[in-house]
C-alpha cells in the first residue's frame, strides 16, 4: 500500500497514529539536528520531521532529497509545537520512521508553489508541473464540480446528453473553420465543428426533445483572454419551446450552479435588456452591470452650440463619475490618452468638474457659460463633487469608445468586484448586420435564427431593422452564452438564405440536408450554448480562460508543450495528395 492517508487529511484527532504517506517533496529545510520536509499531493501539504539524534541515517537520506522527488514515508502523527494555521494539516507533523524514494526528479524550471517564479510561456511548456500548483489545480477542480452540477441539473430536467460528430461539414458560426483532409476522399476536407448547431437541430427533428452536450468546439479566430481556438460549450436544444421557456430553464441552471458551487443565492429574476438599449446605455452588447454610470445622450441638447465639434457630431454623450471632480490634470490627461488609443479611437475627451466648492471647471469653458454647464450637469444628474466625461463623433464609434471609458472608470473606482455577480439577458438582437467589405447582410447569430414574427414584414424591405428571437446571457460584462429560437419551416429558411445572398444552389450545397430534414415535420425548437470555459473563469474570479483549461494554447494558437501545430512528413502529405505552396 502506497499510502494510508493523503497529504491533506491528517488532523489532531489522528495523534499517535502510524500512517504511510506518498507525495512530492516541496521543500527540504535543515535546521541543525532536525530536517523538515513539506510533502505535497493533490489534497494538501503535510510536514515531515526527521530527527538527526534518533534517526541519523534517515536524516542523512532526507537531507539529499531534491524538489519534486517522489517519496513514501511511514511514521507517527505528532502535535506540532509551532502550528501553521494556513494549511489544513497545520496542527500536526509526521515523525518519520521509514523513507522510501519512489522516484527522483530533475530540478523543476520554476518553483511549484502558489506564488511561482515561472513566466507564462515557461509554465505552459511544463504544464504538467504547473498543474501540480494549488491555484491551477483548484481551477480544474472547480471546472469538474461545475460540469458535474450542470449534468445533474440538466439530467433532472430531462435533457439527454448526446455526442455529435467532430469530422463534419462547415458550420456557419462566423469564424474560420479548421479543416481536416480526408485520405479516403481525395481533395476533400472535413471541417471541425464551430459548434454542434445543425446536429442539435437535427436531433430535435429526430424527436429528442431536450438535448445537451458539454462539447469541444473549434474556431480559427484571433485569440484573446476569453477566446481559445478549441473551447468547450454547454450546448443545449429544446423542442416545443418559446424564447421565454429557454430563458427560464437556463436562468434556472445558472442559479443552480451559483447555489451549489458557490453557495450564492441569486434571488432575482435576471433583468432583460434589449440590444438597442444595451448599445444606447452601455455602448456594448455585453454590458457590465455591476455598476451604473449609464450613458446620457446630449446630442440634441448641444446641437446649436458654438462648439463646432458638438455641433457637427452625429452623437454626443457622456457618463457621470461620482465624486471624481477632484481628478487632477494628470489623471484627466491619462484618461484622454486612454480614449485616444487606436483600438478605442476617440478624438479626445471633454470633461466638466462640478467641484465641491460650487465652482465648475471644464475643458469647454470657452464655449459654455457657467449656467449652461449647470444645465448640462442636470442632464447627467451630476451632484457637487462629480465629474462628467463626454465624447463626440460618429455614433457607433463614439458609443463603443464611451463603453470602454465607462469600463475604465468602473475599474479605477473599484466598481468591478469579482465577488459581485450581475447577470442579465440581452434580448432582441438584430437579425442581420451589414458587412461593409462584402456589401451584404450577414446573420448576426447564424442563418437558422428566427426573425420576430412582428418584424416578418420588414424582411425584404428593411432587413437591417428586423429583430431576431435571439438572446445572450451576460454576467459582469462577459458574454457567457447565446442562443435563439430557430426557423423550423423550410420556406422561411429559404427566404433567409436568399436575404443572406446565398444562391439556391449554394444553400442546397451547404444546408441541403437540413432543408430536407425540415420537410419531415420539424418541431418548433430553440436552444442556447454557454461558454463553459468563460463560466468557470467567472466563478474562479479570473480573466483568462487559459487558467481553467488543463492544456491550453498560447496567444498564437500554439501548444508549446507538445509543440503543435508542426510540419507533417512528406509521406503523409503525399498520401493525402497535398502539395504545400512554398512562399
Ligand atoms: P455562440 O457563437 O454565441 O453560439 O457561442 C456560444 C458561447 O460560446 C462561447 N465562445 C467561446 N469561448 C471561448 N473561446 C471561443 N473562441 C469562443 N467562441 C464562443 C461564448 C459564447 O457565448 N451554436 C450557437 C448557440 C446556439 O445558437 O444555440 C453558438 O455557438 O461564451
Amino acid at each position: 500500500m502506497y499510502r494510508t492517508h493523503t497529504c491533506g487529511e491528517l488532523r489532531i484527532e489522528h495523534l499517535n497514529k502510524e500512517v504511510t504517506l506518498s507525495g512530492w517533496v516541496q521543500k527540504v529545510r535543515n535546521l541543525g539536528g532536525m530536517t523538515f520536509i513539506d510533502l505535497r499531493d493533490r489534497y494538501g501539504i503535510t510536514q515531515l520531521v526527521f530527527n538527526e539524534e534518533t534517526h541519523k541515517s534517515l536524516c542523512d537520506q532526507a537531507n539529499v532529497l531534491g524538489r519534486e522527488f517522489v517519496i513514501q514515508v511511514k511514521g507517527n502523527v505528532a502535535e506540532r509545537s509551532n502550528k501553521n494555521a494556513k494549511i489544513n494539516t497545520g496542527d500536526v507533523e509526521i515523525l518519520v520512521e521509514e523513507l522510501n524514494v519512489l522516484n527522483s526528479s530533475e530540478l523543476p524550471p520554476f518553483t511549484i508553489e502558489d506564488d511561482t517564479d515561472g513566466g507564462d510561456e515557461l509554465r505552459m511548456k511544463y504544464r504538467y508541473l504547473d498543474l501540480r500548483r494549488a491555484p491551477v489545480r483548484d481551477n480544474l477542480v472547480l471546472r469538474h464540480q461545475m460540469g458535474f452540477e450542470i449534468r445533474n441539473f440538466l439530467n433532472k430536467e430531462q435533457f439527454i446528453e448526446t455526442e455529435t460528430p467532430v469530422l463534419i461539414k462547415s458550420t456557419p458560426e462566423g469564424a474560420r473553420d479548421f479543416i481536416v483532409p480526408s485520405r479516403m476522399n481525395e481533395g476533400q476536407f472535413y471541417a471541425l465543428p464551430q459548434s454542434p448547431q445543425v446536429f442539435k437541430q437535427l436531433l430535435m427533428v429526430g424527436g429528442f426533445d431536450r438535448y445537451f452536450q458539454i462539447v469541444k468546439c473549434f474556431r480559427d479566430e484571433d485569440l484573446r483572454a476569453d477566446r481559445q481556438p478549441e473551447f468547450t460549450q454547454i450546448d443545449c436544444e429544446m423542442s416545443y419551446v418559446e424564447q421565454e421557456d429557454i430563458l427560464n430553464t437556463f436562468e434556472g441552471m445558472t442559479k443552480h450552479l451559483f447555489k451549489k458551487v458557490k453557495d450564492i443565492d441569486l434571488n432575482i429574476d435576471f433583468p432583460r435588456l434589449t440590444y438597442a438599449d444595451a448599445m444606447k446605455y452601455y455602448g456594448s452588447d455585453k454590458p457590465d452591470t455591476r455598476f451604473g454610470m449609464k450613458f446620457v445622450d446630449i446630442t440634441s441638447d448641444v446641437k446649436d452650440s458654438e462648439f463646432k465639434l458638438f455641433n457637427e457630431a452625429e452623437y454626443v454623450g457622456g457618463i457621470c463619475a461620482d465624486a471624481c471632480a477632484g481628478y487632477t490634470r494628470k489623471q484627466l490627461d491619462k484618461l484622454t490618452d486612454f480614449v485616444k488609443k487606436p483600438q478605442i479611437g476617440a478624438g479626445g475627451l471633454i470633461y466638466i468638474k462640478y467641484n465641491t466648492d460650487g465652482t465648475i471647471k471644464s475643458s469647454i469653458d470657452k464655449f459654455y457659460k457657467a449656467d449652461e454647464l449647470v444645465e448640462l450637469g442636470k442632464k447627467f444628474n451630476a451632484k457637487s463633487g462629480d465629474l462628467v466625461l463626454i465624447l463626440a463623433g460618429g455614433e457607433d464609434k463614439t458609443l463603443s469608445a464611451l463603453g470602454e471609458l465607462r469600463l475604465e472608470m468602473g475599474e479605477r473606482l473599484g466598481l468591478r468586484d469579482n465577488n459581485t455577480f450581475s447577470p442579465l439577458w440581452v434580448v432582441d438582437f438584430p437579425l442581420l448586420e451589414w458587412d461593409e467589405k462584402s456589401e451584404r447582410f450577414h446573420a448576426m447569430h447564424h442563418p437558422f435564427t428566427s426573425p420576430k414574427a412582428e418584424d416578418f414584414h420588414l424582411l425584404e424591405t428593411k432587413p437591417g431593422e428586423v429583430r431576431a428571437n435571439a438572446y445572450d446571457l451576460v454576467i459582469n460584462g462577459v458574454e457567457i452564452g447565446g442562443g435563439s429560437i430557430r426557423i423550423f419551416n423550410d420556406e422561411l429558411q429559404q427566404r433567409m438564405f436568399k436575404l443572406l445572398g446565398f444562391t439556391e444552389e449554394e444553400a442546397e450545397n451547404q444546408f441541403g440536408f437540413l432543408m430536407n430534414a425540415f420537410k419531415y415535420g420539424a418541431p418548433p425548437h430553440g436552444g442556447v450554448a454557454f461558454g463553459f470555459d468563460r463560466l468557470v473563469a467567472l466563478f474562479a474570479g479570473i480573466e483568462s480562460i487559459r487558467d481553467v483549461i488543463a492544456f491550453p494554447k498560447n496567444n498564437s494558437g500554439r501548444d508549446v508543450m507538445i509543440d503543435s501545430p508542426s510540419p507533417v512528413s512528406k509521406d503523409q502529405l503525399e498520401e493525402l495528395k497535398i502539395n504545400l505552396i512554398e512562399e
